[in-house]
């Protein structure tokens, strides 16, 4: 599944956000790459253990957390803490799969990562090229969304970033390992979910909204590894 998420972050947060962003430190990407996708990425990335890195990390989490279309889409069970990156002066990340595990530097906490995402900063008419683009099984899908909206897909997926040919394109980029594990499995509760709350709205007092609440729950509480 590849889902959209409008308005994760707020003007004010952007605005706020954009400021820690131009104030550094920014280092070469390439120091999370595994070997494989080092080669293949060309772009700078906040240095993770500064102050500015932990509070905008700390500001996403916090935008996550109250965001119901990202919690019932990805069913997160552990989120990666945010990284951030820049492209500017040509610079893309050529095709790649993410690293199934990642590992959060200095601790022993893993994250395997079921899903991607990107949550952008700038704003799309602030720059040319750099659209995400995603291959999965229903074709290709190039994703360039406005600030503070965010894009999910399958970790699993073939992906890279066109070339940013002019201004610069600043985003946060995360893993999250679902309490769902399998992206079908995931889709289906996903899709119940939305019907569920739907039905809710709609027909409160139906039996049968009560009903497929439970089947919802009963689905998950099969498939979901806590
Ligand atoms: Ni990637």
């Amino acid at each position: 599944m590849l889902l959209q998420i409008p308005d994760v972050l707020a003007p004010a947060q952007i605005a706020h956000g954009r400021e820690l962003l131009a104030r550094g430190p920014w280092v070469d990407g390439k120091v999370t790459a595994g070997h494989q996708s080092a080669r293949a990425k060309d772009n700078q990335q906040l240095e993770e253990q500064s102050a500015e890195a932990r509070e905008l990390g700390e500001m996403v989490m916090g935008a996550l957390e109250r965001n119901p279309l990202f919690m019932s889409a990805a069913l997160p069970l552990k989120v990666f803490p945010p990284l951030f990156n820049r492209y500017e002066g040509g610079q893309a990340f050529g095709n790649h799969v993410d690293n199934s595990i990642r590992q959060v530097p200095g601790t022993s906490y893993r994250v395997r990562t079921d899903l991607s995402a990107t949550l952008f900063f700038s704003d799309p008419n602030d720059y040319d090229g750099g659209e995400l683009v995603v291959e999965d099984t229903f074709g290709v899908h190039s994703v360039k969304l406005p600030a503070g909206h965010a894009i999910l897909y399958p970790a699993t997926s073939l992906h890279h970033v066109r070339p940013v040919t002019r201004g610069a394109r600043v985003a946060s980029f995360f893993w999250i390992q679902s309490m769902v594990r399998d992206d079908g499995q995931r889709t289906l509760l996903f899709d119940l979910d939305l019907a569920v709350q739907r039905l809710a709205r709609d027909l409160p007092d139906h039996p049968s909204t009560m009903q497929f609440t439970g089947v919802y729950h009963n689905l998950l509480r099969r498939w979901a590894e806590v």
